[in-house]
C-alpha cells in the first residue's frame, strides 16, 4: 500500500509553471495507488487497500485511470524539427471474470491527448473508441491492448492476445499472450486467468522503436519482448498527452486491476519490487454453470416439464378410458385401452379388416402376450343398459365353443365399446363365397363350415347355462380359423340394439333374407328364428348365392330359398349347388340332405322348423332328415300374408327405388304358384 510518486523537482517546477520545452522528465513508481494523482472516470476506483480497480462485476461498464498531469512527448530541437521522446513504462495487472470458464474483456495502457475518452464504448471497444471514431487519425490515441475477447470486428487473432493499437483497434502488431523463459521456451499465458502479470512498454525515440514484454508476476523481465515494432509514434503525439489505462466489460463482469505502476520518460522506468504491491482480493469465482448454465438448464428443465406434462395430458386424452367401480369384476376380462391402440397402430386404417353392422373391426397385435386380436369398435351414446350389457358381453365371453370366435373382452371409453376377439387369420366366409378373386371352397370345406356353425348355435341354444340367441347367423358372421373351419362371431351383440327401446316391443334385430318371416309380426326372437337363419345361411353356402339377390337372371331365382324349393319341385335340386364347387357322385347325397336341411329351417311356420339339436343329428347322420315332400307343409304354410310380410321386409330393405321393388314383387307369384302347390 505504498504510493511514491516521484517527480523530479525540475520536472515540478517546469509543470507547474506551464512550460512546454524539453526537458522535463516524468518519473513516477507507484505501490498501489492511495493518494496518487490519478483521474478516474467511469467505474473506476482506488480500493481501501490501495489496488487501481477499473472495473468491477457489472456489465457494459467502463473505467479509466490516467495520471493526473499532462506529459510531454514532444522533443523540438534548436534546429525546428520534432521527435518523440523515449519513455519506458511497467505495470503489474490482473484480470478476473466473474466465471471462470468464461471470458471477458480486456484492458489497455493508453496516451491520448484528453484524461479521459469521451464517446468510447464498452465490451470490443475497450473503452478506447467508439464505431465511428475507431481507426481515425485525429484520435490520437496509442494503446497496448490484453485482449481477452477475440472481436472479428477488429481482425482479432485470438481471444487472449497482446497487441499494439494506433488510433484503433485494429492493432498494428499482435500476438497471442505468451512470455520466453530464460532458456527462451515460450510459455503462454493466460490474460484472462485472474494471475497477476507485468507489461512493459519501452519506446525508443530515436530509433522509433517499440518493444512490449509480457511475464508472469514472479518472472523478472524477459530478455526477449513479446512484440517488438519499428514504430513512429510523432502521428499520434500532440504537445501534450496523458497516460493512463482503459477496461471494459462486455456481458461477462470483468474486473480489471492494476496492482503497481511505474514510467519514465526519457529513461528506463523503475523496476517494481512485487513484494510492495498491494494483494489481490481473494475471489471465489464462480463457475459459470451456477450462474449462467443453471438458468438456462432450470428453464430447459421447466420446458420439458411443460411439454412433458402436454404430452402426457395428450396421452390421457388419447388413452382415456371409462372405468366404473362395478366392471373391476371384470378384471381379466377389461383392456387397457392403451393397449388396443399399441396394438391396432392407433386403429391406423390399414389394420381395419372390416366393417360389420356393428363397427368397424381392426386386426392388431396386443403389446404384451403378442396375441393377434380382431377388436371390433362399437359406438354407443346411451350409458343406460351399459352395465346389463358389459355383465352379458362378459358372460358370453366366458363361453367356450370350437366353433365360435373367442371374445376376449372388451374396453369402454366415452360413446365408444371395444370388443376384442382372437384374430381369424382367414377372415369371414361371405368373401370366399362371393368374391370372385377369392378361391373357392370345396364341399369337404363346406359341409364342415355348416356342421361346424350347426353346433355352435346347439351350444348357444342348449349346452350352455342360459340361451343365448345369435340372431343374425349369415356367412358374413362366419369366420374362418387357420384351419378353415367356420367359427360363429357376433354372438350376444343383437342384444346391443335392444338397449334404450321399449322392452315391450323388440327391434327386429338381424340381416334382409336371413329374418324368420314371423319376426316382423311378433318381432319377438326365440331359438327358431335362429334356426331360420341358419336355413338361409346353409343355402348360401350350398348354392353360392344371396338369400335374396335382385340382381338374379330370372325373377324366380331372386329368392334363393324360392328357387330352390321349385327346383327340388321339379326335382332338380341338385341344379342350384353353386357351380364354382362341382358335383362329385360321392357327395351327391350329402347336398341333397344339405339342401333339404335348409329349406326345411327355412319353413315359414317356426312350429314346423327343427331344433338345432335336431338340426345337428340330421347333419351327423344320427337321424333321417323327414321326407320333406311329405310334409307338404312347407308350402302351404306359406301364407300368403307371410309372404307379403316377408316381401314388406325385402322391400325395407331395398327402398331406393321402384323398379327394384317391382322386381321383387315378382317373387310374390311365385310364393302364390308355391302356397297354390298344396
Ligand atoms: C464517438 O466518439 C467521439 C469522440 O471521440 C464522439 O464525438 C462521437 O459522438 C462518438 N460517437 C458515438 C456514436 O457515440
Ligand atoms: C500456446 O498458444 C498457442 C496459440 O495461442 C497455441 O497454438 C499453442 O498450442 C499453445 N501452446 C501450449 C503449450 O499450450
Amino acid at each position: 500500500m505504498f504510493f511514491v510518486l516521484k517527480l523530479t523537482v525540475f520536472f515540478l517546477v517546469v509543470s507547474n509553471i506551464g512550460v512546454t520545452t524539453q526537458g522535463k522528465d516524468v518519473d513516477f513508481t507507484c505501490y498501489g495507488f492511495g493518494g496518487a494523482k490519478l483521474s478516474l472516470d467511469g467505474i473506476a476506483q482506488i480500493t481501501s487497500n490501495g489496488l487501481l480497480r477499473l472495473t468491477t462485476d457489472t456489465k457494459q461498464t467502463i473505467g479509466h485511470a490516467f495520471y493526473t498531469n499532462p506529459i510531454h512527448f514532444l522533443n523540438h530541437s534548436s534546429t525546428g524539427s520534432t521527435s518523440v521522446l523515449s519513455f519506458s513504462t511497467t505495470f503489474v495487472f490482473a484480470i478476473l471474470s466473474q466465471y471462470s470458464d468464461l471470458s471477458g474483456h480486456g484492458m489497455a495502457f493508453v496516451i491520448a491527448p484528453t484524461r479521459g475518452l469521451p464517446g468510447a464504448f464498452a465490451s470490443d471497444y475497450l473503452g478506447l473508441f467508439n464505431y465511428t471514431d475507431n481507426g481515425k487519425l485525429t484520435n490520437h490515441v496509442f494503446s497496448v491492448e490484453l485482449d481477452t475477447v477475440r472481436s472479428a470486428l477488429f481482425n482479432d487473432i485470438n481471444d487472449n492476445h497482446v497487441g499494439i493499437d494506433m488510433n484503433g483497434l485494429q492493432s498494428v502488431a499482435s500476438t497471442p499472450a505468451y512470455y520466453f523463459e530464460n532458456i527462451g521456451r515460450p510459455v503462454n499465458l493466460t490474460l484472462v486467468s485472474g494471475q497477476a502479470m507485468r507489461v512493459w512498454v519501452d519506446y525508443d525515440g530515436v530509433h522509433k522503436h517499440l518493444n512490449v514484454t509480457l511475464a508472469p508476476i514472479n518472472v523478472s523481465k524477459p530478455a526477449l519482448p513479446l512484440l517488438s515494432k519499428l514504430l513512429d509514434l510523432s502521428p499520434i503525439m500532440e504537445e501534450s498527452m496523458f497516460v493512463g489505462f482503459s477496461a471494459s466489460t462486455g456481458s461477462v463482469p470483468t474486473s480489471h486491476y492494476v496492482l503497481g505502476w511505474s514510467f519514465k520518460l526519457n529513461g528506463k522506468a523503475k523496476e517494481l519490487d512485487i513484494s510492495q504491491l498491494p494483494k489481490l482480493p481473494h475471489k471465489r469465482r464462480k463457475p459459470a454453470i451456477l450462474t449462467i448454465w443453471l438458468p438456462i438448464i432450470a428453464s430447459a428443465l421447466l420446458l420439458v416439464i411443460v411439454v412433458g406434462t402436454l404430452i402426457m395430458v395428450r396421452r390421457k386424452v388419447k388413452y382415456e378410458e371409462v372405468l366404473e367401480d362395478w366392471e373391476l369384476d371384470y378384471g381379466p376380462h377389461r383392456f387397457k385401452y392403451k393397449d388396443l391402440y399399441m396394438a391396432t397402430e392407433g386403429f391406423k386404417h390399414n389394420e381395419l379388416v372390416g366393417i360389420g353392422g356393428f363397427g368397424k373391426v381392426y386386426r392388431g397385435v396386443l403389446p404384451i402376450s403378442k396375441i393377434e386380436v380382431a377388436v371390433k369398435k362399437i359406438s354407443h351414446d346411451s350409458k343406460q343398459g351399459m352395465k346389463e350389457f358389459v355383465a352379458e358381453i362378459v358372460s358370453v365371453g366366458q363361453l367356450r365353443h370350437r366353433n365360435l370366435v373367442p371374445l376376449l373382452g372388451y374396453c369402454r371409453r366415452k360413446g365408444e365399446l371395444l370388443l376384442v376377439y382372437e384374430f381369424m387369420p382367414n377372415g369371414s366366409l361371405d368373401k370366399f363365397l362371393f368374391d370372385s378373386s377369392m378361391p373357392k371352397l370345396n364341399w369337404v370345406q363346406r359341409f364342415r363350415i355348416i356342421r361346424g356353425v350347426a353346433s355352435a348355435l346347439f351350444y348357444l341354444h342348449e349346452e350352455c347355462d342360459q340361451v343365448v340367441l345369435h340372431r343374425d347367423v349369415k356367412s358374413a358372421n362366419v369366420l374362418l380359423d387357420g384351419e378353415m373351419n367356420g367359427r360363429l362371431g357376433d354372438f350376444g351383440l343383437a342384444k346391443l340394439h335392444d338397449r334404450g327401446t321399449d322392452p315391450q316391443i323388440t327391434q327386429v334385430v338381424g340381416t334382409m333374407g336371413y329374418l324368420a318371416p314371423e319376426l316382423s309380426r311378433t318381432g319377438l326372437p326365440n331359438p327358431s328364428t335362429d334356426v331360420f337363419g341358419f336355413g338361409a345361411f346353409t343355402l348360401e353356402v350350398i348354392c353360392g348365392r344371396r338369400p335374396i339377390d335382385p340382381r338374379a337372371s330370372s325373377a324366380e331365382e331372386q329368392i334363393l330359398v324360392d328357387w330352390v324349393f321349385s327346383c327340388k319341385r321339379k326335382g332338380t335340386i341338385l341344379e342350384t349347388v353353386d357351380p364354382n364347387m362341382g358335383i362329385k357322385y360321392a357327395e351327391m347325397n350329402e347336398m341333397e340332405l344339405v339342401l333339404n336341411l335348409g329349406l326345411l329351417c327355412s319353413h315359414c311356420d317356426p312350429t314346423e322348423r327343427p331344433t338345432m339339436r335336431q338340426v345337428v343329428q340330421y347333419l351327423e347322420g344320427e337321424l333321417p332328415l323327414p321326407d320333406l315332400s311329405s310334409l307338404g307343409l312347407l308350402a302351404s304354410g306359406m301364407t300368403s300374408a307371410d309372404r307379403e310380410g316377408f316381401l314388406e321386409v325385402l322391400n325395407l330393405s331395398y327402398p331406393s327405388s321402384t323398379q327394384k321393388k317391382k322386381t321383387l314383387s315378382s317373387p310374390l307369384v311365385s310364393g302364390l304358384v308355391l302356397s297354390g302347390g298344396r
